[in-house]
């Protein structure tokens, strides 16, 4: 991954065009990553994305005890000597999602030591919902200097948990600890993106027993944590990398056609490229767009899945940025997620920000311009405005996008963009 002074350099040369493969999907690697630490033995995943949050949990599991040997977009992890429960704060400020090694932990050791996570850019990031949850299992918590303390003294047990909100972290924390309680547990209002089905396929297939896959109420018949084996398992492809690229279709006309996703993933954004005047086929593992009429206007809601995906927020707002007519594009997943436009009207857009509510008025063009990337999806969004824009932009941080697209500058002038790093050398 790039160095910290590397910028992103576009040319608003309006191309892009052609085929692209996606990645395996870093929201599932991540946890199956984490998973991995249930069975104690060598698993084997493929389809991992090269990105710098992969490399980060590599580092949280060799701190654990694990080893870990990479062969392109294939790993092993060989958990068998893990015998350290914890994980240090340095590791999960680098990386909020190591907090999915709590279930895990908590699962093969009865206990474990985790530091808390801090927010982001884009909200508070929350777990009291994963608290709650593992608590219904019989977990103890205490929190001290900055670190949660997790305990089982009665052991693990099955229990019926409602969750207040599907938050996809706190599905997948209970889920992970669950596979190895006393007796049935039933999440009721459970996430339901597909990064979640694929985890709990990778769990079934380590000698879990879950049912409902896919749906909001997941089934979980505890084993003896003994019993959980390694296993080998391929990631489900990015679908919100796919979303990234089919935006940029969109964007500029395409065609571009996205490989390795299941095109079930991207219901509702496929609706609204639609509805915005996009012609979208799909095929089995595949989705292409193109559009030869103007952008029209659209109104998004982010939901959990399968609603729209917060994750295409930026994405989507770009697009109405330049459609014809008014967007409103509302956020309702985190408290925190419009930094983007306010770095989208410095190029020219037109949007008034109220409260959860943007609202998009279609202008005609956007100027290149020097912008900061916010989160990773903004940073990805901001790369497809400068490929529309007039001139140059220049896009900092990021790093944020490094953490999330594996290879994007590469992938997008293999599309015809003409994107470049560049190092701006050590900063004065
Ligand atoms: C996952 O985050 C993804 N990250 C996010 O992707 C994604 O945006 C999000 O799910 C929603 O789809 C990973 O998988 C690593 P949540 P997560 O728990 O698990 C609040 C990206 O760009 N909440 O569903 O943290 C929370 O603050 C990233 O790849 C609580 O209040 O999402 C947020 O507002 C960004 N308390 C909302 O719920 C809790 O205990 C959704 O959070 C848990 C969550």
């Amino acid at each position: 991954m790039g160095s910290s002074n590397e910028v992103i350099v576009i040319h608003g040369n309006g191309n892009l065009a052609g085929e692209v493969a996606v990645s395996g999907a870093k929201n599932s690697a991540l946890k199956l990553m984490a998973a991995s630490v249930l069975g104690r033995g060598a698993t084997t995943l493929h389809n991992v994305p090269l990105i710098a949050d992969i490399d980060v949990m590599c580092e949280v599991l060799e701190h654990l005890g694990a080893t870990v040997s990479r062969d392109g977009h294939s790993m092993t992890i060989d958990t068998a000597a893990v015998d350290r429960n914890e994980t240090p704060y340095e590791l999960v400020t680098k990386m909020r999602a190591s907090i999915a090694v709590l279930g895990p932990l908590i699962g093969r050791f009865g206990e474990a030591r985790v530091a808390m996570p801090g927010g982001c850019q884009i909200g508070a990031r929350n777990i009291d919902m994963h608290l709650v949850g593992l608590e219904a299992l019989g977990v103890q918590f205490d929190v001290h200097h900055g670190f949660i303390v997790a305990r089982t003294p009665d052991g693990l047990h099955g229990a019926q948990v409602t969750l207040e909100f599907p938050s996809v972290g706190a599905t997948e924390n209970m889920l992970m600890a669950a596979v190895c309680a006393e007796g049935q547990t039933i999440i009721d209002n459970a996430a339901r993106e597909p990064e979640i089905a694929d985890l709990c396929a990778m769990l079934n297939e380590m000698g879990a027993c879950v049912s409902g896959i896919g749906t909001s109420t997941i089934a979980v018949e505890g084993v003896a944590p003994e019993s959980l084996h390694a296993c080998e398992h391929t990631t489900v492809g990015d679908r919100i990398e796919a979303g990234t690229f089919l935006a940029g279709g969109a964007l500029t006309g395409g065609p571009v056609k996205v490989t390795g996703v299941d095109p079930a993933f991207l219901r509702m954004a496929i609706t609204k490229l639609e509805a915005l005047g996009c012609t979208v086929r799909t095929g089995e593992d595949w989705v292409s767009v193109e559009r030869t009429g103007p952008l029209g206007a659209v109104d998004i809601q982010t939901l959990p899945h399968p609603g729209f995906p917060t994750d295409l927020q930026a994405q989507f707002m770009l697009l109405c940025a330049l459609g014809e007519g008014l967007s409103v594009v509302t956020e309702n997943v985190f408290e925190n997620r419009f930094m983007f436009a306010a770095e989208l009207m410095r190029m020219g857009a037109n949007i008034d920000l109220e409260d959860h509510h943007a609202v998009i008025r279609g202008v005609d063009g956007l100027q290149g311009a020097p912008v900061s990337a916010t989160d990773l999806r903004a940073g990805a969004a901001l790369v497809l405005a400068g490929i529309v824009a007039e001139g140059y932009t220049t896009v900092h941080g990021i790093g944020h996008i490094d953490r999330g697209y594996e290879d994007y500058v590469g992938k997008l002038r293999a599309l015809g963009a003409d994107v470049m790093r560049k190092d701006i050398g050590a900063r004065p």
